[in-house]
């Protein structure tokens, strides 16, 4: 057995309204974030010193905590004053902000207990781009049956059925699990996934069965500045397996190539066209919002 806990970093953290080493940040056995995973969190990229798409993640947070009927312990400039405090020792380097927000604390009692004082917690870890030679080659999945739970378009603390998902990929050696409720492509264990079929952008609609990630609206957005055609509808298996490119989105892989599926190559078995439209609409974009804040909104 190895305990690391002595090896966490000493960065600042954000905990209930105090910065501290993150290796110090301590909360009580009885919050029901660890017992219950009663909360919700937000992973956002920060580059050149600044949040990208904040917004549209804050407002992802609100819906979530609404979905838990939790109040939403901080205004829109305190969560974008506590994301810019614990960002700024790295500088320019590309950087994921973590939220989270737990109901708090309580004797142990499936019933949500009213009233109670919101556990926020806030880190910041580096964010290192993919590799360009993985980029050039495009990734490897494998696919497996959702067997999560009915409310994935809830960005919960919840993760176990995410944890079991990407065991599946890590033991055979792939970079994510691609899931499917019956026929039907959901998503995958951290990220969304995107066909391609005859020059469209294809993903699962934004339902209850997904989370609908950051990048589903920034993903439309650049397909109209690119003039890719862009669909939201259900996305069979076949569709996936026949599909000219295999795309993944997630706000720490940007989007990436899925080139081999389950050993099948994906199309020419070569990251295609759309991919290196968008990766490049999405490099832009990351400039943009770093000279004028929100302009990719
Ligand atoms: N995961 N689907 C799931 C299940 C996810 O966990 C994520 C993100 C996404 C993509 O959402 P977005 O584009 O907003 O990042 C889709 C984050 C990165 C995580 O849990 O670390």
């Amino acid at each position: 057995m190895q305990d690391i806990t002595s090896a966490l970093p000493d960065t600042p953290c954000f905990l209930n309204g105090e910065y501290t080493p993150l290796r110090d940040a301590k909360i009580s056995v009885l919050d029901r974030g660890f017992i219950f995973g009663d909360g919700i969190y937000e992973v956002i990229p920060v580059y050149f010193g600044t949040p990208f798409c904040f917004d549209e993640h804050i407002a992802r947070l609100e819906r979530s905590l609404a979905e838990l009927q939790i109040d939403n312990p901080h205004t829109r400039d305190e969560w974008r004053a506590i994301a810019t405090r614990l960002a700024a020792p790295l500088g320019q380097a590309p950087q994921a902000v973590y939220f989270q927000v737990s109901r708090g604390v309580a004797p142990r009692d499936h019933a949500m207990v009213r009233g109670l004082r919101p556990t926020v917690f806030a880190m910041v870890n580096p964010l290192p781009p993919v590799a360009d030679a993985v980029r050039a080659k495009g990734v490897t999945c494998v696919t497996a049956d959702d067997f999560r739970w009915q409310k994935a378009h809830i960005k919960s603390t919840s993760l176990l059925g995410a944890v079991l998902a990407r065991q599946i990929s890590v033991e055979a050696g792939a970079t994510e699990t691609v899931m499917f409720r019956g026929d039907w492509l959901s998503e995958a264990s951290s990220s969304n996934v995107w066909i391609v079929k005859d020059g469209t952008l294809i993903g699962p609609p934004r339902d209850n069965l997904v989370l609908t990630g950051i990048r589903y609206g920034l993903l439309e957005r650049l397909c109209q500045e690119s003039g890719i055609p862009f669909a939201l509808r259900r996305v069979s298996r076949d569709e996936v397996f026949g599909a000219d490119e295999l795309l993944l989105s997630s706000a720490t892989k940007e989007v990436l190539p899925v080139t081999t599926l389950d050993g099948r190559p994906i199309g020419n078995g070569h990251p295609g066209p759309i991919y290196k439209s968008l990766y490049a609409a999405y490099q832009q974009a990351k400039q943009r919002n770093a000279e004028k804040p929100g302009a990719t909104a």
